[in-house]
Order: structure tokens, then sequence, then C-alpha cells
């Protein structure tokens, strides 16, 4: 399903002499033994997912799509990037059908605050919080907001327009939601924000969205069976996760994500936590940048190309994009494109990174690793986020990192609460 190609890497080591380490450090995830095994319960949740809550899900999906003209989802990290990067690439940036999925509670912005409470006005407004821990301040200080919002819009019952996504029985979320009579879905306690985006924090949005989850969870499933196999050469997720040591010891000390359509920038933005937080840790790990080619191009592309070379990149190739569009011809001719007449743009595009990846890579020489994928489906997306889980994962227990907390988050917030008169 997923290609790793990383024959344009520039490697100066043969994957398989990692091997050995490959198979021991696999092994302490699967079975739950290694570096913070506490939090590993995303490892199986494709195979072993709440079934119940997963209905739920769909039911109340249902419902609030009947009479929802805006969804918005109040959360932050871990518990948004998932569920927007899904949406903006199965969707597109301006999808045509369904409630607007719009999200907030990521920022402390009074523009944005302000200008999105103007937005709602005269709409039919759903609004789902959601915070793992409960207590996080920019979701927190949005999430009051809007609340009062919906309190204010519909007084006799504001407690159906609001739906907590929370820990299952702790947390100052998880007693406002139960004193407040909200439906409630659980963030399972071994599984973290940022590898949380198969339960409910990703899944209801998505299914508001109209997103079929239960493919998005089959391709999960898919991976989570495929990628167990044990030699590098018949596994991805190990390929890439072994790129990224080899190129690391070469110097990189950047990696750079790079996605061709506008609607798969979010995706980068997921993978920038997913692996920021997972490896950057003990004077460790990889700076995971990003870009959007071929617009970035005009902005980047003389640094890469020729700039100081701490940077390898990662390029995502999805092989179909969700449209295509034929380049018209025009018979003046004036602006002499019709060299292009009749072809995709997904062609032209294709053809950009071709011509991209041949210059970094042999004239710039930038390693590129393509990790291609077939489609922009639910079931390419499902199958494409277990195999980051897995490749960053495995990458970090190569370095002997813990991939699963983020104590380094806390120190901005001890500083923050400090200046805010917190007690
Ligand atoms: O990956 C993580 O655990 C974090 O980045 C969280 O997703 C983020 O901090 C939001 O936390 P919470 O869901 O507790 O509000």
């Amino acid at each position: 399903m997923i290609k790793v190609d990383y024959s344009q890497a520039l490697l100066n080591e043969d994957v398989s002499v990692y091997q050995d380490s490959v198979s021991k450090v696999a092994k302490e995830l699967m079975e739950h033994t290694g570096k913070g095994s506490d939090y590993t319960g995303w490892v199986d949740w494709p195979d072993n997912y709440d079934h119940e809550e997963f209905q739920r899900v769909i039911k109340i999906a249902q419902r609030i799509r009947k009479d929802c003209e805006i969804f918005l989802v109040c959360g932050i990290g871990g518990s948004y990037l998932g569920a927007r990067s899904a949406l903006e690439f199965m969707k597109g940036l301006y999808p045509e059908l369904g409630p607007e999925i719009i999200f907030a509670g990521n920022t402390f912005s009074p523009v944005y605050l302000s200008q999105l409470l103007n937005h709602l006005e005269g709409k039919k407004v759903y609004l789902n919080v959601i915070s793992k821990s409960g207590t996080t301040t920019e979701t927190s200080v949005s999430f009051r907001i809007f609340q009062q919002y919906i309190e204010k819009k519909y007084p006799s019952d504001a407690n159906k327009h609001i739906i907590a996504t929370t820990d299952k029985a702790k947390g100052t979320l998880k007693e406002l939601a139960t004193k407040k009579g909200y439906e409630t879905f659980v963030i399972p306690d071994n599984i973290g924000g940022r590898y949380s985006v198969f339960t409910s924090v990703g899944l209801l949005p998505l299914a508001v969205a109209g997103i079929d989850i239960e493919q998005l969870m089959k391709g999960s499933c898919d991976a989570y069976k495929e990628l167990q196999a044990d030699k590098i050469e018949n596994n991805p997720a190990y390929q890439y996760a072994v790129c990224r040591r080899i190129l690391a010891k070469q110097g990189k000390v950047a990696e750079m994500l790079v996605t061709y359509e506008p609607n798969q920038t979010m995706i980068a933005e997921w993978w920038k936590q997913l692996f920021g937080e997972s490896e950057g840790k003990e004077g460790k790990g990889i700076l995971p940048v990003s870009a959007t080619f071929t617009t970035d191009l005009h902005s980047l592309g003389q640094f890469i190309q020729e700039g100081t070379k701490l940077l390898f990149e990662t390029v995502l190739k999805v092989d179909k994009p969700l449209v295509d569009y034929s380049f018209p011809k025009d018979e003046e001719n004036l602006d002499k494109m019709n060299y292009l007449a009749g072809k995709s743009l997904d062609w032209v595009n294709k053809m950009a990174m071709e011509g991209t990846i041949d210059a970094h890579v042999n004239t710039g020489k930038v390693p590129n690793v393509v990790i291609e994928v077939p489609d922009a489906s639910a079931y390419s997306y499902g199958y494409l986020i277990y195999f980051f889980f897995k490749a960053c994962a495995i990458s970090c227990y190569l370095l002997d990192i813990n991939p699963f907390n983020q104590p380094g988050v806390e120190v901005y917030k001890k500083k923050m609460f400090k200046l805010l008169g917190k007690e």
C-alpha cells in the first residue's frame, strides 16, 4: 500500500545493517515493554478499538449532520491536528457538502476568536471540546467563550449542542461535562494526544464531516497487520525509520516533509507534532520542518538547492489526486501556454515533483526519501497515519528515546502561568 523509495536518499550505509536493532525495538513496541509503554495503547487500537463508542460516534454524527451548519472543534496539538489534517486531505480546502468544520482552541488570538464569533452569527452551531487533560489553557479559554455563546444562543437545550471528548473519569473537563449534561466521548488512558486520531478525538469531527470512518479504521488496521513484517526490506515503516537514523548520522539535523497540494499542508503540521514531540528530547532528534511545493520553491527553493547542507527532504507523493483539472487550450495563445493545453494539472504537478527531486538530489546533493500512497481516500489516510506512528516510534526507540512523553512542553506553561497569575 505504502512505498518508501530511498534510492535517492544518498545513503552511505545499507539499511539492512539495522535489522537486529529494528527487530529488537519492534518487539518491545509490540509487546508493550519499551520506554513509555504505558502510552502504547495506539499500537493495537485499530484491531481492538471500542466498537460501542464507535457506533455512538456514528449515531451522534448522523443526528448532528441533519441540524448543523458549523461544527466547531475546540482543541490543540493532538486534540485537533489529526482531524484537521484528515479532513483537508480527504475533502480539500473547500468541501462542497456537509457542515463547515472549524477548528478553534489552538490559539489565544483575539483576532481569530472575535472574527470566528462573528462568522457563527445566524448559523446552526455544535461545539465539540476535545482535551485529554481537560486543563489545556488555549482550549479552556476558547471553550469558555464558545460555551457561553452556545448557552446564549440555545437557552433551553445548550447541552445538546456541546459534546466533550476527554478522559473517561477524571479532569476538570470531565467534571464540567457531567455537571452540564453533555454527551461525552473517551480518550483512552494509554493513548497520548498525538497518537489519538483513531479515537473519538478524530473520529467524531470526521464522521460529522461525512468521512467514511469505517474505511479509515480499516486502513489503519491493515497497516497495523502489514507493518509487523520483521524484515526491513518488507516493511516500509522500518525503512523510513532507518533512513532517518542513517541520514541523521550523516549530519542531517533537519527533515523537511514536502507535500505538493495545499490541502496536504496540515498532514505536515500533524507530522511535525508527531516527530517533534516524540523525538526532540535529551538533546537528540531531527528537527521536523515542512514545505508545500511548488509554492514554497519560490521562497525556500534557493536555500534547499544551494544553502547550508543541513537537511534532507521526505516527499509525500499521492498518486491519484482528490480531483484533477485539464488545462484549457486558447486559440490566441497570447500567454504562450498552449504547450500544456489538454494536460492534467496533476501531471504538471508530478513533472514539477520529478524535476525538483532531480535538481535537489543530483545537483544540490540533498537526500530525498519518497513516501508514495495511492490516493487521498479514508483508507489510505488511515494506513498512512498508522505508518507514521509506527515509523516514529521505531525511529525514537533506535535513538533510545521515550516517544510518548513531552516534558519540555511544560516549561513554557510554567513561565506563562506565573505571568498570568495562575495559582
Ligand atoms: O501529544 C500530546 O499529548 C499533546 O501535544 C497534546 O495533544 C496537547 O498538548 C493537547 O493536550 P490536551 O488534549 O490534554 O488538551
